[in-house]
């Protein structure tokens, strides 16, 4: 049985270049086989092998204890993970070298070394402990990204604190809710961030909800912007008047391999937030060898991963995975369209960025921008592309790899999730071929398969379920207060198995490359056929007008249920001004189009155009409310993660 028809047809396939390959950790497909297949058969050893890769105050004694769903790695070891980031450096050669190049929006430039970087974050302890902040102790993090919000994580690292980060683009009620739900009892912040050049207030304007946070003790406020900042005698202090006058000296507390090191709401596109709970050792022992494999990093690489320090990959990829592997991370502030829409292009060109990691969201927002910009900068400082957050469309797969990586580049396309706490499934650049829109193989010791209901193995090609079946060290430990939330969530769909069940739909192909299909709960069905939305929304981005689209079922008497896709065109396309019927005429075209590229099953019923896709923060597309407008008309639920009222606002104004 089938659960997920697939329709997508790619067959393009590009092999490692050579020079890649000659100084790649890994450098060839024979290499990767014998390594995923040791790791594989026995993932506990290959794990521990890792782990060993880490600093302990304490050696472990147990690598893996299961008992289902409940996980524990590395058990009787001593750990802190700041002095994995930071310390273990020092006595290094890496002290002198840069482990932060930041960029503020207005072109300022910090760049901070490995040494610089451990006394701000041994002062910035301090500061912590001078506030009473303990070990166990949560504290909320609502910053932009600046070197400030790293240094904020590994500060909390260091005194054994859990942290918090909520995106800084959270409102108000957003920010209480996930604080209070913490129960966090400090709050680092800011005056303000840079946004699209002009200051925007940050504590100022979530100010009054912070009294709605009984928890909470402390509140920390970096200048950033200089405004006019409302600060509460007795509960808020400046930063710098703090931090400042602390000894760079600061002890690290020794912490067990299991201590909650953080947790992080999930920016889910549906339902309430979840408050996915991280734990030490293992996190850090996944992350770091994910960071170095996957990204193939150099000791001389400049690596830009523009995710905001607010979701999981600025917790893994911007900060503890860099860090623990000595690089040199470029973190930027501003929006990437900033004076221009090729702010990144131009600052790969000023700081010669070797690793671009970014989300396929911006490539098609850059594809829709104009081949043009990317053309006014070198780019040939870069030497390898990551794609992660959802599904990459082939075609903008081939518009990043031309147009970005100038043909050279390998890309690695990763699928993991804020609960894998680190990437599972991932090219290993150098000897994994890659295809257009899959992220191909799962990493040595990650067991990912696609099932069908019954927990079976799907066959080639067939659409399933994306399933992990053995424990992972990056594994999520909980939801926060909520372990029946986490048992109802990941582990109940295959209880007999002892599956986690990831959400996603997927097939695997001949060569065993897992195609990610798209969330199960987007999953439409269309005359008895269950399609997968990315797919289908793979198929109208391929043609050249159209720039995004979002595709969901309504109710259909005849069909059971009809597609709607929701599409935006090209700015070129746009600027032409076209005509309503030149638009009645396109969306015939649209449908056609999709009827020839995947077939007639797949051809949606109704096109609408739209300026804007109604997004979570992290770029993903909220299906739900789309979903809800064209089923009910209205829109319920929680909407706290999404990014751009307005585009929700305008799509049910086009609604009425
Ligand atoms: C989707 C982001 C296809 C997927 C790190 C997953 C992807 C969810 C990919 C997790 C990818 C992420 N290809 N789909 N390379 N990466 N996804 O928690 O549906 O923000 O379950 O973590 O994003 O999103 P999250």
């Amino acid at each position: 049985m089938s659960e997920i028809s697939s329709i997508l047809k790619e067959s393009r396939k590009f092999e490692p270049k050579k020079e890649f390959s000659k100084s790649s950790h890994i450098g060839s497909m024979a290499a990767y086989n014998k390594l995923r297949k040791a790791a594989d058969k026995n993932p506990t050893a290959f794990w521990n092998k890792q782990a060993k890769e880490l600093q302990w105050q304490k050696p472990f004694k147990k690598t893996l204890e299961w008992k289902f769903p409940f996980v524990k790695w590395f058990t009787g070891g001593k750990l802190n993970a700041a002095v994995n980031a930071v310390d273990i450096h020092l006595t290094t050669g890496r002290r002198n070298k840069a482990a932060i190049i930041w960029e503020g929006e207005p072109g300022d430039v910090r760049t901070i070394t490995y040494q610089q970087l451990s006394i701000e974050v041994n002062k910035l302890a301090n500061s912590l402990r001078s506030m009473g902040v303990k070990k166990g102790d949560v504290v909320g993090i609502y910053m932009g990204m600046v070197p400030e919000a790293s240094m904020a994580m590994l500060a909390c690292a260091r005194i054994g604190a859990t942290h918090n980060v909520i995106f800084g683009g959270f409102s108000g009620e957003a920010l209480r809710d996930r604080l209070n739900d913490s129960k966090a009892v400090c709050l680092l912040t800011q005056d303000g961030v840079y946004r699209r050049g002009v200051p925007s207030s940050l504590k100022g304007a979530i100010d009054e909800k912070l009294d709605e946070v009984p928890t909470l003790k402390n509140v920390l406020v970096l200048k950033r912007t200089n405004q006019e900042t409302p600060m509460l005698e007795g509960r808020d202090q400046w930063w710098h008047e703090v931090v400042n006058p602390q000894s760079s000296e600061c002890k690290a507390e020794v912490l067990d391999s299991e201590h909650p090191l953080f947790i992080l709401y999930t920016s889910g596109s549906t339902g309430k937030p979840k408050g996915i709970l991280h734990t030490t050792a293992g996190y850090l022992t996944q992350v770091k060898y994910s960071m170095r494999m996957v990204f193939d990093l150099q000791e001389s690489d400049i690596y830009f991963c523009t995710a905001d320090i607010g979701w999981i990959t600025g917790h893994s990829y911007v900060t503890y995975g860099p860090l623990m592997n000595g690089a040199t991370v470029f973190l930027y502030e501003g929006a990437p369209n900033f004076p221009a829409f090729d702010r990144f292009w131009d600052m790969i060109d000023r700081h010669k960025i070797s690793i671009f990691y970014t989300a396929p969201t911006a490539i098609r927002a850059f594809m829709r921008a104009g081949d043009h910009l990317p053309k006014k900068h070198n780019l040939s400082s870069l030497r390898l592309l990551g794609s992660v957050g959802e599904p990459i469309n082939p075609e903008a797969w081939m518009w990043y790899q031309k147009h970005i990586g100038g043909g050279k580049c390998p890309i690695v396309d990763t699928w993991w999730q804020t609960e894998t706490g680190a990437i599972m499934v991932s090219p290993m650049p150098g000897a994994v071929p890659t295809k257009p829109g899959t992220a191909t193989l799962p990493l040595p010791g990650i067991l990912a398969d696609v099932v069908n209901k019954d927990g079976k193995s799907c066959k080639a090609n067939e659409g399933g379920l994306l399933v992990i079946k053995h424990p992972w060290p990056s594994m999520l430990r909980n939801v926060f207060g909520n372990t029946e939330r986490y048992i109802n969530a990941y582990f109940s769909d295959f209880k007999k198995q002892k599956y986690y069940f990831t959400g996603d739909g997927a097939r695997k192909d001949k060569d065993g490359y897992i195609w990610i299909m798209g969330r199960v709960d987007d999953v439409v069905n269309v005359s008895g056929h269950r399609l997968g939305t990315a797919e289908v929304e793979s198929a109208l981005v391929a043609h050249p007008k159209v720039a995004e689209a979002a595709v969901v079922a309504r109710p259909d008497d005849l069909k059971g249920s009809a597609l709607v896709a929701f599409v935006t065109i090209n700015i070129k396309d746009l600027l032409s001004n076209p005509t309503h019927l030149e638009l009645e005429a396109l969306k015939t075209e649209l449908k056609n189009w999709v009827a020839k590229e995947i077939g007639p099953i797949a051809k949606p019923d109704d096109i609408r155009f739209t300026d804007a896709l109604p997004k979570t923060r992290s770029g993903k597309i909220m299906r739900r409310l789309l979903r809800e407008m064209v089923t009910t008309g209205k829109t319920t639920g929680d909407t706290s993660t999404l990014e751009d009222f307005s585009a929700l606002e305008k799509l049910r104004a086009d609604e009425e």
